[in-house]
């Protein structure tokens, strides 16, 4: 019967989970091993997670793509968010390990995502007192555990805001790092002296010593959140101090729209049918898979697939 024949294609999933849509905890360990760092991109929108997939397997790199509870209601939900990624994986081919993980995630959004398919969490408890971040970080490892999910947890505090997240900047306690870690977590955001969006002139540079407190504390990868405008060298030397995953968004945006500003400017956009999104966006999505390719060349995860 047509009404039945129309269930059952609503009830079988048209696409199945892709084999390499997989949990963090192997790339960033081996990254960890490897001294190299796995890049986390935070995605805004399609454009943005086509051109990212496509790179990382041009450039056979692992990814993780990041999600913060601001971009989930962005997009519309995490059930379009994995309908988007996996949807992606199988048709354009995308063979490298690919992540999706939520970023900066409260204990509520950790729940949704990994009920929706999220193979990695962040569960973001900075703002509370480390008692209480402990406490809902031990109840987050038991809940991935179930869905055989990767999860990052912070101690101290990122500076800067995102997505309505404000931090003071606060340099992590070794000590309390490494009570994180012998949780069963499997990558640790520790503030030091990074800031999300981009850094300020008088911004000098990352805590180097306490990262290696921590690192050496804990011995699981180390995340660096605020990754974007950090000069080469310094990330160069987060990366040799147990640094393996780092977090990039604002410098994606500023390709994409200093691309996109450039196009209007010079009165391109406004030539022929320059109006068709698939034009207008063409310059911006270039700027990003050139982005995407040089961080991935920078954090040395090149061929690491
Ligand atoms: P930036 O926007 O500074 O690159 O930071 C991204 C980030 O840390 C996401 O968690």
């Amino acid at each position: 019967m047509a009404i039945k024949s129309i269930k059952t294609i609503f009830e079988k999933p048209i696409i199945s989970k892709p084999k390499n849509l997989v949990n963090a905890k192997e790339m960033v360990r081996k990254a960890f091993e490897g001294k190299y760092a796995v890049p986390h991109i935070n995605i805004n929108n399609l454009e943005w997670t086509k051109t990212i997939l496509l790179a990382a397997e041009e450039a056979k790199s692992p990814i993780i793509l990041g999600t913060s509870e601001g971009a989930v209601k962005y997009m519309g939900g995490y059930k379009t968010i994995y309908g988007m990624v996996t949807g992606l994986m199988n048709d354009l081919n995308i063979t490298v390990p690919v992540a999706l993980h939520l970023d900066h995630g409260s204990f509520g959004a950790v729940e949704k995502a990994l009920q929706n398919g999220y193979t990695s969490v962040m569960y973001d408890g900075s703002h509370e007192t480390f008692e209480k971040n402990y406490a809902n970080a031990q109840e987050v490892v038991r809940l991935a555990k179930k869905y055989n999910a990767s999860v990052e947890v912070e101690v101290g505090s990122i500076g800067g805001e995102e997505d309505g997240i404000v931090g003071e900047g606060e340099i992590a306690n070794p000590e309390e790092a490494k009570k994180m870690a012998d949780l069963g977590i499997d990558f640790l955001a520790a503030g030091i002296g990074n800031i999300h969006g981009p850094y300020p002139s008088t911004w000098k540079e990352l805590k180097f010593s306490a990262l290696k407190e921590l690192s050496s504390a804990c011995g699981i990868g180390m995340v660096l959140h605020g990754g974007s405008g950090i000069p080469k060298a310094q990330i160069k030397k987060a990366i040799s101090l147990g640094i393996s995953k780092i977090n990039i968004n604002t410098e994606l945006q500023q390709a994409n729209a200093q691309a996109i500003w450039k196009f209007v400017e010079s009165g391109e956009a406004k030539k022929g049918k320059n109006f068709d999104p698939r034009k207008l966006y063409a310059t911006g999505i270039e700027a990003m898979r050139k982005t995407v390719l040089e961080k991935i060349n920078e954090l040395g995860s090149k061929n690491k697939a």
